[in-house]
């Protein structure tokens, strides 16, 4: 069955986009996945299609009426896993694109202005989720990286030539660095045991290289790792 991704924004124009090309592009010309983003100012009423006001107790900038957003929800929402893309959500990680991958799809709102009426959010149990702690202007481009870190893990996707299984944070640790021809390049060399031939020493050198970038540049990474235990050391040794 097709993946199916619905988007709520008041800038459907900017839908695909990006999804538009490459590997995410040619999975929607071949049906792996449907996408749709749904203008939210057409579930407006007044004659000005008002989607905003201002927020109560006061404060800079607009919030984004719950009765508008909550009408743009209607007949979206279908049983799929429903999100609304913020700085406040629970940051995006590798484990939450399988887990929506391996799902019928997803429903996606993005923000605009101050953000959306917290009541409609919890109303409408929208979980809360993050691509990063920084603040984008909207939801939109928040909502295609969540889109193509998903897009690409879908059945059929990637070729045998893109495997997700070594990548980054699939196995809790970043990926090991890539090397291609020339093995010589303005005299720095590629790591020589990488021209060997010697799968279980690549291997070896792999996972000691993961370890290490992961050690180094993300210890609250390397802190949650399982790693295999290590014998405790014998008396007297
Ligand atoms: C200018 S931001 C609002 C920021 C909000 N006032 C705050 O301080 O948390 C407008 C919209 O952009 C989106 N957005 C901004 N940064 C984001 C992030 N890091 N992750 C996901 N969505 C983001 C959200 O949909 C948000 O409602």
């Amino acid at each position: 069955m097709t993946w199916r991704a619905s988007v709520l924004t008041l800038f459907p124009e900017m839908f695909p986009g990006p999804l538009g090309h490459s590997l995410a592009g040619k999975a929607r010309e071949r049906c792996l996945w449907s996408l749709e983003a749904r203008d939210i100012r057409e579930a407006a009423t007044d004659r000005h299609r008002t989607v905003d006001d201002t927020p109560f107790g006061g404060g800079a900038g607009m919030v984004m009426r719950p009765d508008v957003v909550d009408a743009a929800l209607d007949g979206v929402m279908d049983g799929r896993p429903a999100l609304f893309l913020t700085p406040r959500g629970a940051p995006l990680t590798q484990a939450d694109a399988h887990r929506l991958a391996a799902g019928p799809g997803v429903v996606l709102l993005c923000g605009r202005y101050e953000g959306v009426d917290q009541r409609v959010i919890e109303a409408r149990g929208l979980t809360e989720i993050s691509i990063g702690d920084y603040v984008l202007a909207g939801g939109e481009l928040a909502a295609m990286v969540l889109l193509d870190a998903c897009v690409r893990l879908l059945p059929g996707v990637m070729g045998a030539a893109e495997s997700a299984d070594e990548e980054s944070f699939s196995h809790g640790l970043l990926e090991y660095p890539h090397y291609t021809r020339p093995a010589d390049w303005n005299g720095r060399r590629v790591p020589e045991v990488l021209l060997s031939g010697h799968h279980a020493a690549v291997a070896a050198w792999r996972r000691a290289e993961a370890e290490r970038i992961t050690r180094e540049r993300r210890p609250d990474l390397w802190a949650t790792h399982e790693r295999p235990a290590v014998a405790p050391a014998r008396a007297g040794a």
